[in-house]
């Protein structure tokens, strides 16, 4: 589904990536880790076209995305959900309406929107806060209505920029089980994060990066102190 063929993002001397070579199956769940720095937002930022390789190639399901014409990007974005570690979510809209947006433009029914957002909101657990705003919600609550949005038009792929930054590690925890939901599901899941409690509990593949080079690629893998 993704393969990155000696891929290096360099932003003036600073190299972000350094001939990332990597290959992600569809269905697969997939940790990014790292010091800060290392390059994982990079990495995903090139998968979903936000950046463009100084080297190499981005394929997502076989297509150079380097290549595609601004139209075509947003077919590529619509295939994917992403999901930030600060939600980004529209404070003065309902849960209901944040998570319709996208969909709401892509000129979906009224029918066909209620029934996938009450679906997407059943699978994050927060059907019953549906008709609430953003700010009366938890951190936790927050990052659920972010994940609901991300996957309201059934994308094939998942990816998770530090989804738990903000939150405690219990909330982490249930975000994650979210996650791997979704994962069950058939959607591909990538995460990048810090959190080492997190990682080792989940025994997923685990790609660590370190000054833009992956030097570790391990399945069940787990991220050291
Ligand atoms: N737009 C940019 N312009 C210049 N340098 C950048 C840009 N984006 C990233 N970098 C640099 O590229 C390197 C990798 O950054 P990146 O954001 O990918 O790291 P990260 O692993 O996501 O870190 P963090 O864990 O702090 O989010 C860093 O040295 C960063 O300063
Ligand atoms: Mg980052």
């Amino acid at each position: 589904m993704i393969r990155l063929r000696n891929v290096s993002k360099i932003y003036g001397k600073q190299k972000a990536l350094d001939c990332a070579v990597l290959h992600i199956k569809q269905g697969e769940f997939v940790f990014l880790v790292g010091t800060s720095g290392a390059g994982k937002s990079t990495l995903m930022r090139l998968i979903y076209r936000e950046e463009v390789p100084t080297k190499g190639q981005v394929l997502v399901g076989g297509v150079d995305v380097a290549k595609l014409q601004d139209y075509k990007v947003h077919h590529l974005r619509r295939r994917m959900g992403i999901v930030f570690q600060d939600f980004k979510l529209l404070c003065d809209q309902t849960v209901f309406d944040n998570v319709a947006f996208i969909i709401r433009a892509l000129g979906m029914s009224d029918r066909e929107i209620n029934r996938r957002v009450r679906g997407a909101l059943k699978i994050v657990g927060l059907h019953e806060k549906a008709d609430e705003l953003p700010t009366c919600l938890s951190g936790g609550e927050q990052q659920r209505v972010g994940i609901a949005r991300a996957i309201v038009n059934g994308p094939p792929l998942l990816i998770a920029d530090e989804p738990t930054g903000n939150l405690d590690p219990q909330t982490s925890m249930e975000i994650m089980e979210i996650l791997e939901q979704v994962n069950k599901r058939g959607t591909t899941v990538i995460v990048a994060t810090h959190d080492h409690m997190i990682v080792n509990h989940m025994k997923k593949r685990v790609i660590t990066l370190d000054q833009g080079k992956i030097v570790k690629d391990m399945d069940c893998g787990t991220y050291e102190c």
